[in-house]
């Protein structure tokens, strides 16, 4: 027990977690400070990220807000200059920032449908792993946990952009974590099934959409998203020092069974 609290312990560390205001990221934000990190809460609102950062505070541990769109790379550059004036370092780079906002056929996604889901879940997850991996190659070290989604390895209907988008960052943690492991760098993701958050509020207002996709999972309910944070967390610590290129599903079984 005691072997294992050292292994997940952040304490000294640096984190980031891009898309962390809000649903999954800022559960991972809080679960990251708890362990001991200084923790960097970024995504677009300002007054969210602060208000993060300030729960985080408030708990006692350390955090700090700044605003940034992931698919911008001067506000990834910004981002990242920001974090190293601040903190000198960066040892964990949380990609969670993703939108979903569609629901069309294929045939009706417009190239614009395409680029804007591209640019945040795709796009942006290589930038800030760019910038970041920089940094961790200067330092010798760092750990990058993607977030996903189980829909990226078996499909979903009406969902083409993102499927595709998340199906990419799992290549590219692969191809990452290949490149990047002489360097002392880890790179894996965590790809949720349904989790409770504004992401999926519009389906959990559909009742028969709701039903069905609840009679596809074993244990009949979604995810809260504090059920994301521990397995983020073994991966964003020493807890998992002989993994990466590794994608890891949460999905209260859905696979298991299709
Ligand atoms: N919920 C699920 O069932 C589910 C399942 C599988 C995978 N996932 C993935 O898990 C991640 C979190 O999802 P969630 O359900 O927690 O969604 P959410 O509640 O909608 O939160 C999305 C987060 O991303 C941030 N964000 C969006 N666009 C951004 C941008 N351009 N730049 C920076 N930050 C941006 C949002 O903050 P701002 O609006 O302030 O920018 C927010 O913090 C996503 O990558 C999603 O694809 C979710």
């Amino acid at each position: 027990m005691g072997q294992e609290r050292k292994a997940h312990d952040l304490a000294g560390q640096v984190a980031i977690v891009i898309g962390g205001s809000r649903g999954i990221g800022r559960a991972i934000s809080l679960g990251i400070a708890a362990s001991g990190a200084h923790v960097v809460v970024a995504s677009r609102s300002p007054e969210s990220v602060d208000s993060v950062a300030a729960e985080i505070k408030a708990l006692g541990h350390r955090a700090d807000g700044i605003a940034a769109d992931v698919s911008r790379i001067e506000d990834v550059e910004r981002l990242v200059g920001e974090v190293r004036n601040r903190c000198d370092r960066i040892d964990v780079l949380v990609n969670n920032a993703g939108i979903n906002p569609l629901f069309k056929r294929p045939e009706a996604l417009t190239p614009e449908d395409w680029d804007l889901i591209m640019n945040v879940d795709l796009r942006g997850a290589f930038l800030a792993c760019r910038e970041v991996g920089k940094v961790m190659i200067a330092q010798r070290g760092g750990r990058i946990v993607n977030i996903t989604s189980a829909t990226a390895l078996h499909g979903t209907k009406r969902g083409l952009p993102y499927t595709a988008a998340k199906a990419g960052l799992i290549a590219m943690t692969q191809t990452l974590a290949a490149d990047w492991c002489s360097h002392g760098i880890r790179v894996n993701a965590v790809a949720p099934g349904y989790v409770t958050t504004d992401l999926t509020s519009g389906m959990m207002k559909n009742a028969g959409i709701y039903r069905r996709v609840l009679d596809k999972i074993p244990m009949g309910r979604f995810a809260d998203p504090e059920e994301i944070v521990g397995l983020t967390l073994y991966l964003a610590s020493e807890a998992s020092s002989y993994v990466t290129g590794q994608v890891f599903v949460v999905d209260g079984g859905y696979a298991a069974i299709r």
